[in-house]
C-alpha cells in the first residue's frame, strides 16, 4: 500500500516507517521538522537501503497536503503530526487546538478530495483521563485533563463522525500507553528538539552528563513505591500495532478503537533500577514534588487489540532500556 506518515520523521512515526517498509508497504514522509531533524530521514535511508521519500510540509497546508497525496499515489494515511506536551498544551491550548485539531481536519479534507479513505490516528491513553478502574480497557470512560488529552479526543470524535458519514471510510484509533527504547540499529531513536518532558528520554540526558540529575516527581502516590506508574512498551512493538492495524482495516470498514500497552504497570523506581541493571550505568535522581495534572498510576488492557488485530508486545522493559542505551552510545559516537 502507498502510506503517508504524517509526523514520520518523530519518535513513533520514524519506528513505525522501518516496520512499513519492511513490510512491503511503500512510504511517504510528511514531517515540518517543528520537533525532529532531517538527519533522521539519513538514518532511515541508511536502515532501509533505499532512499525514503520525504516532504517537508505542515499538515495545516491543505493543498500541499492534497499535492503530496495525488503525486505520490496515497492510498492510506498514518497520522502521527501533533504537539505532545501536555504542561505546554496548559499554557498555549490554542497552539495544541490549531496543530492537533485544525491539522487533522485540514488533513482528511485533502484526504476527502482524494478519495484517500484508510486513516490510522495517534491517539493517547491520556483520553480516558483519572482512572474509575484499571487496567483501562476502552469501554473506560473519556474525560481528559488537559488541552492535549482533549485534541486528540476530538480528533476521535471527528473520525467517528467521518466513518459515520461515508461507509467507505476505515479509521483505525490508536490509543498508546508510554512508549520507550529504540530501534536494534540504534541509528534512531528518541530525540527531541528541546529538554525531553518525559521520563526514558530525560534518563538518556542525564546519562550521557547534559542534564545533572533525574527530577522523580512525587514519592507520596498510593503505588508500590509511592512514585508514578505507567505501561511502558517499546516503541518497535508499537510501531508493529500499526502493521496490523492497516492489515485490520483492509476487512474492515468503520471506526474502531484498541489500545497498544503492555498490560503491565512499572513505577519510575522500578524503571530507574531495570536501567540501571541492565546498562550496569547509575542515574542520579532526587525526588521533587507531584507534577501539575500527573495521574498516580495508569496501564493497560490490551486484549481488545490481541483478540482483533492479533498483536500484542513482544519486547520486555530491559529490552526498552537495553535499546535505550545504546541508542544514546551511538548517537554520542556520531557527534564526536
Ligand atoms: P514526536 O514529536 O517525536 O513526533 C511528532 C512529529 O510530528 C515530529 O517529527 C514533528 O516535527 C511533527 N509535526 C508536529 N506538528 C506537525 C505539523 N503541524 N505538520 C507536520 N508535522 C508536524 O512525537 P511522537 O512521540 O513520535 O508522537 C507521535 C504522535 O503520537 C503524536 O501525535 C503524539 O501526540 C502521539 N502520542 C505520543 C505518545 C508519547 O508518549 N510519545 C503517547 C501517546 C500518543
Ligand atoms: N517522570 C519523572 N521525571 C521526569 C519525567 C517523568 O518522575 O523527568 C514521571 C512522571 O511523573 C510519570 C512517569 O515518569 O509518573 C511518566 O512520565 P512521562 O512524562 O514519561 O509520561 P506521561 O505518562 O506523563 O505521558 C506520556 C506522554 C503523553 C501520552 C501518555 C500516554 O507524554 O503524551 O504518555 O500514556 F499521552
Amino acid at each position: 500500500m502507498n502510506i503517508l506518515i504524517t509526523g514520520g520523521a518523530g519518535y513513533i512515526g520514524s519506528h513505525t516507517a522501518i516496520a512499513l517498509a519492511n513490510a512491503g508497504h511503500k512510504i511517504t514522509i510528511f514531517d515540518n521538522l517543528c520537533n525532529s531533524k532531517l538527519t533522521v530521514i539519513d538514518q532511515l535511508t541508511k536502515i532501509l537501503g533505499f532512499p525514503v521519500n520525504f516532504i517537508n510540509g505542515d499538515v495545516r497546508n491543505t493543498p500541499l497536503v492534497n499535492k503530496s497525496l495525488k503525486e505520490n499515489e496515497i492510498e492510506g494515511v498514518i497520522h502521527f503530526a501533533g504537539l505532545k506536551s501536555v504542561a505546554e498544551s496548559v499554557a498555549n491550548p490554542l497552539l495544541y487546538y490549531s496543530n492537533n485539531v485544525q491539522g487533522s481536519i485540514s488533513l482528511i479534507e485533502a484526504m476527502q478530495q482524494n478519495q484517500v479513505k484508510t486513516f490510522v490516528f495517534s491517539s493517547s491513553a491520556t483520553v480516558y483521563g483519572e482512572p474509575t478502574y484499571l487496567p483501562y480497557d476502552e469501554k473506560h470512560p473519556t474525560n481528559p485533563i488537559n488541552p492535549y488529552g482533549h485534541s486528540k479526543l476530538q480528533v476521535e470524535t471527528i473520525l467517528g463522525d467521518w466513518a459515520k458519514s461515508d461507509p467507505e471510510v476505515k479509521a483505525s484509533i490508536l490509543r498508546y500507553f508510554n512508549p520507550v527504547g529504540a530501534h536494534e540499529s540504534g541509528l534512531i531513536g528518541e530525540n527531541p528538539n528541546q529538554i525531553p518532558n518525559n521520563l526514558m528520554p530525560y534518563i538518556a540526558k542525564v546519562i550521557c552528563g547534559s542534564l545533572p540529575n533525574l527530577n522523580i516527581y512525587g514519592k507520596d502516590y498510593g503505588t508500590r513505591d509511592g512514585t508514578g506508574e505507567r505501561d511502558y512498551i517499546h516503541v518497535m512493538d508499537l510501531a508493529e500495532g500499526h502493521l496490523a492495524a492497516i492489515d485490520y482495516l483492509k476487512n474492515n470498514h468503520g471506526s474502531h478503537i484498541h489500545n497498544l500497552g503492555t498490560g503491565h504497570g512499572t513505577t519510575v523506581l522500578e524503571l530507574i533500577e531495570a536501567f540501571q541493571e541492565i546498562n550496569k550505568v547509575e542515574i542520579p535522581y532526587k525526588f521533587s514534588g507531584r507534577r501539575g495534572g500527573d495521574l498516580a498510576s495508569y496501564y493497560s488492557d490490551a486484549n481488545k487489540a490481541l483478540k482483533e488485530l492479533g498483536w500484542q508486545a513482544r519486547r520486555n522493559l530491559e529490552q526498552s532500556c537495553k535499546d535505550t542505551y545504546h541508542h544514546l552510545l551511538i548517537s554520542n559516537n556520531r557527534a564526536k
